[in-house]
């Protein structure tokens, strides 16, 4: 009986592989990354929808606050974008009222936060995404998420102090991950 089970893990073992294995080990599932919720969204009542999307995927929060971004943060932020003519309009806007900060964690999750908000232009953006469902205009498109790893490092700093940032066990963790 137990070397029966013995070997018929083995043979799982074997079938799976080390790529999935490593694809899906502790590293990929504890990725993060920043998603806000900027001015308009708030203003809007958006908050509870945009945070029920990510909450429904199996994303964990792990950091979440309502702030009046200091102008330091929305420039560090936006640094790349200093020499677009939008940028004053940009910084203005998101001045313009409280942001909700988060911190999702997740597989891949950077990645797919860009999938569930969708295209920059709200009127490029598919139904079934967060701008393609809440928002009609490039100017007002309710949602950030971080475009890639390093950036998600970078930005969750900039938002976050480390201690703001909650490491807890999810008790659907099992029923989200093999690992
Ligand atoms: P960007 O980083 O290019 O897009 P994303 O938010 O999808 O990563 O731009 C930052 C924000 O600047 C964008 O969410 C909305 C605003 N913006 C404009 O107002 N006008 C524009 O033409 C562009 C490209 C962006």
């Amino acid at each position: 009986m137990l070397l029966r089970g013995l070997s018929r893990l083995l043979r799982d073992r074997r079938a799976a592989g080390p790529g999935p294995r490593w694809a899906s080990g502790i590293a990929a599932i504890r990725e993060q990354t920043l998603v806000a919720v900027k001015p308009d969204g708030v203003q809007r009542r958006l908050v509870g929808e945009i945070i029920q999307r990510f909450e429904r995927r199996g994303f964990q929060l792990v950091g979440l606050k309502l702030v009046q971004a200091p102008h330091d943060v929305l420039s560090a932020h936006y640094h790349d974008l200093e020499e677009k003519p939008f940028y004053p309009a940009l910084i203005e806007y998101m001045s313009s009222g409280p942001i909700v900060a988060m911190v999702w964690e997740g597989h891949d999750v950077v990645r797919v936060s860009r999938v569930m908000v969708g295209s920059t232009s709200p009127a490029h953006a598919l139904p079934g995404t967060l701008r393609g469902d809440l928002c009609v205009h490039i100017s007002r498109n309710a949602v950030h998420a971080s475009d890639s790893v390093e950036v998600a490092k970078k930005e969750i700093s900039l938002w976050f102090h480390h201690s703001e940032l909650v490491e807890w066990q999810c008790c659907a963790h099992s029923n989200l991950y093999k690992v």
